[in-house]
């Protein structure tokens, strides 16, 4: 960018990694409003945080409370929210963190985005697949009702997209899968990062 030189610091990611005894990475929570992706977040980092891990969880309903309150549920402005995720995701990556994200994040390219951002060593994408009659039917919080009577517009799953992943590096289906299945499942697979070497 013009006029912008980045300033360079003696401490490296790998510096901090070091002192962190394992690598950073993110691990991206993608389905349905109610599909189960903050609870499996939630209970994955309680696993990392009893093993030592450093970790972070980003969540959808605070990012927007904050960072991302001027953001609607248009795709421009959902895609400028997984934007600004994951270049946050990124620095706390290179900060040494393993993060979780728990975003709806309908659109294919705006996680394919996602990748990009943080690289693709770093990005595990999770594909909490669980079907919308059960999302609709759990309703936690109300919204799927709030959307069938039209009071809420663009509701991922009613009246907008949901696009799936076509080959996500798990596929979590909570109707069939529990929580601590899931969390044995996904620290299986990141289990190389769990360590230097
Ligand atoms: S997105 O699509 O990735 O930008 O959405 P996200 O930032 O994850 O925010 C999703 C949470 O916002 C609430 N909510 C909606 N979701 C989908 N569509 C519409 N129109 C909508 N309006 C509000 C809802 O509580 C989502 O939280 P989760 O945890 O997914 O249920």
């Amino acid at each position: 960018m013009k006029n912008i030189i980045p300033q360079s610091f003696n401490i490296s990611a790998e510096n901090r990694r070091t002192l962190k005894k394992h690598k950073p990475l993110l691990l991206w929570f993608t389905g349905l409003s109610g599909s189960g992706k903050s609870t499996i977040a939630n209970a994955v980092e309680q696993a990392l945080f009893i093993k030592g891990v450093h970790t972070y969880a980003l969540d959808g309903d605070n990012v927007r409370g904050g960072l991302n309150n001027n953001l609607t549920f248009s795709p421009q402005d959902r895609k400028e929210n997984i934007r600004r995720i994951a270049e946050v995701a990124n620095l706390m990556i290179d900060a040494g963190l393993i993060v979780t994200a728990s975003f709806v994040s309908p659109y294919r390219e705006d996680r394919e985005n996602v990748e990009r951002i943080v690289g693709e060593a770093n990005f595990v994408e999770i594909f909490v697949n669980t079907p919308i009659e059960v999302c609709e039917r759990r309703d936690v919080k109300g919204l799927y009702a709030k959307a069938r009577a039209g009071e809420i517009k663009q509701f991922t799953g009613i009246d907008a997209p949901y696009e799936a992943p076509l080959n996500p590096a798990i596929e979590i289906d909570t109707t069939k899968t529990s929580i601590n299945e899931s969390v044995a499942l996904i620290l299986s697979q990141i289990n190389s990062h769990l360590a230097l070497e």
